[in-house]
């Protein structure tokens, strides 16, 4: 657990030194939960967005984009279940009076026995060497399995608790498990109520007309809404989808863990529209798909893990969750539900509006099911930026900390450095970057030695090097630095474009889906 909080530590003081990730308002002491991208932070966010688009709308002839505004109707929310149902189990500690999640408490707890069963799993690899079998060895130590009915146990009980609404029992579950406060070990614990996230606030001018508005909580309900209009306008045979990028806003009641759960974040959501009896085979299509983009990213395969909905919420009919394992453990980073009918019809019901496909083939009007697929942005972000962080020892005995992000997402393709600040030097390093920046976002830098120039940008994820020495003058090579490898060549200048674009193009990392 220390080692876990202290690499997070360093993720996070990583983000703000070079320029990925600020406190929201830091000046006023920041707000919580809040968080700004910054220089880096904005060209990576804007990078895995593009690469979701890119796979998710352009490469499909039956997915389209939508951009919906964040204010909506009210009575969206009545109809979608949020107004009733958008809640969180919180609990309070009567001394140090901090207030938690019923549920991320037993989800914590759980995570401790997860982290003993990785414990034993390192040692038996290190005993058992080449000739070890994680798979076997998982569902044959006595102590193992011992963890991991005890963690079964525990979800399936919260989950049928929460499910029920039985909010006694959860509270009986903290207790028998003496879970205490994590921040004073107090275990003087108030009753579990519910909390609903929706932030809201008034549109219009005077106070006896402003009609109470909610920030929305998900983006996927202005696609809802918006379904027969797209369906019309596009021409759009089913199975379609419509897909949107956007903010999204949630009262969180704990906010602990950086940019994984924030008060204000990005979804990259889509909804699939399909017919009715057809959403299971849907729905397992669209898991491994995600799974599949995910994996195109080169992450390694041993952090992801779908994680099967047992209890669903009371519009799904299948749900798992893509979960990735973040410097805290594994957790949830994607979602992808079958919805069932009920948005579209619910929608039916408060606007009186008929939400309805026509389908030529069957010759017959229905409400269509509907398969989800829904990232965070910021949760994909922290995924990204918190593998790619890595110390690397060295072989003369010193280390270097590297950003080793996937070169199609990294902000700065490459560095243009000029090994000194004279004899013409800096005006063919000005001359290559002005010729790359129309297809690559690339930096000149001057400043330093150039080992320091290296580590710089090799900490900054910088993919490529570019320098321009003396001989440059005389045969127009450069030598070109690969970060990961730190592997130097000479290359020909009007050969970087393409060098360049071979790692890093969009089509070379999909093509690997
Ligand atoms: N439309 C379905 C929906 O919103 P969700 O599981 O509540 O489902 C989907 O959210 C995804 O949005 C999550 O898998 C997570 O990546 C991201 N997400 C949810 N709440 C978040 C928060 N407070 N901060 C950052 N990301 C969040």
């Amino acid at each position: 657990m220390a080692n876990q909080d202290d690499q997070f530590k360093k993720v996070i003081s990583h983000a703000k030194e070079y320029g990925y990730v600020f406190q929201s308002s830091e000046i006023y002491d920041g707000l919580s939960a809040v968080y700004d991208y910054a220089q880096n932070g904005v060209e990576l966010k804007k990078n895995i967005r593009d690469y979701w688009w890119k796979a998710m709308v352009q490469m499909h002839e039956n997915i389209v984009g939508l951009d919906a505004a964040i204010f909506m109707h009210p009575t969206t929310w009545k109809a979608s279940g949020h107004v009733d149902a958008f809640n969180d189990p919180l609990i309070d500690n009567k001394d140090s009076k901090k207030r938690y999640r019923a549920d991320v408490l037993i989800e914590d707890y759980c995570a401790k026995i997860e982290a003993k069963i990785d414990k034993e799993v390192a040692k038996a690899a290190k005993r058992f060497g080449d000739a070890f079998n994680k798979e076997e060895f998982l569902s044959t130590n006595g102590r193992v399995v011992g963890y991991q009915e005890k963690i079964d146990g525990i979800l399936a009980r919260m989950g049928k608790s929460l499910g029920e609404e039985n909010l006694a029992d959860v509270k009986a579950l903290i207790e028998e498990l003496e879970i205490a406060d994590p921040l004073t070990g107090s275990r003087n614990w108030t009753d579990v109520k519910q909390f609903n996230l929706m932030f809201g606030t008034k549109l219009g001018a005077s106070a006896d007309s402003a009609m109470d508005l909610y920030l929305r909580p998900e983006t996927a309900q202005g696609i809802f809404v918006n379904f027969l209009n797209v369906q019309k306008t596009g021409r759009m045979k089913i199975p379609f989808g419509i897909a949107q990028t956007g903010k999204a806003f949630r009262n969180e009641i704990v906010a602990r863990q950086f940019i994984f759960r924030m008060r204000e974040f990005e979804q990259m959501e889509m909804q699939f529209f399909v017919k009715p009896g057809t959403q299971k085979e849907w729905y397992e299509e669209w898991k491994q798909t995600r799974l599949k983009w995910h994996l195109s990213l080169g992450m390694g395969a041993d952090n992801y893990r779908f994680h099967d909905h047992d209890k669903l919420a009371h519009y799904a009919d299948a749900a798992a969750d893509i979960e990735f394992k973040f410097p805290f453990g594994f957790k949830e980073l994607e979602g992808i539900h079958s919805r069932t009918d009920f948005d579209l019809s619910q929608h039916e019901k408060h606007s009186g509006k008929k939400l309805q496909y026509f389908d030529h083939e069957e010759n017959k009007s229905y409400v269509p099911y509907v398969v989800e697929t829904s990232i965070g942005l910021d949760r994909m972000f922290l995924a990204v930026f918190s593998n790619s962080l890595v110390e690397e020892e060295l072989e003369n005995n010193t280390t270097r900390t590297v950003l080793k992000l996937p070169a199609v997402l990294a902000p700065v393709k490459a560095a243009i450095l000029p090994l000194v600040k004279k004899d013409g030097l800096p005006e063919v390093a000005r001359k290559i970057v002005e010729e790359l920046k129309w297809d690559f976002n690339v930096v000149y830098d001057e400043k330093d030695a150039v080992g320091r120039r290296y580590r710089r940008q090799d900490a900054n994820g910088t993919p490529f090097c570019i320098t321009v020495d003396h001989d440059t003058l005389e045969d127009n090579m450069v030598t070109i630095r690969h970060r990961d490898t730190m592997e130097q060549t000479r290359v020909k200048i009007e050969d970087l474009h393409d060098i360049i674009k071979q790692e890093v193009d969009v089509r070379t990392w999909l093509m690997k889906m």
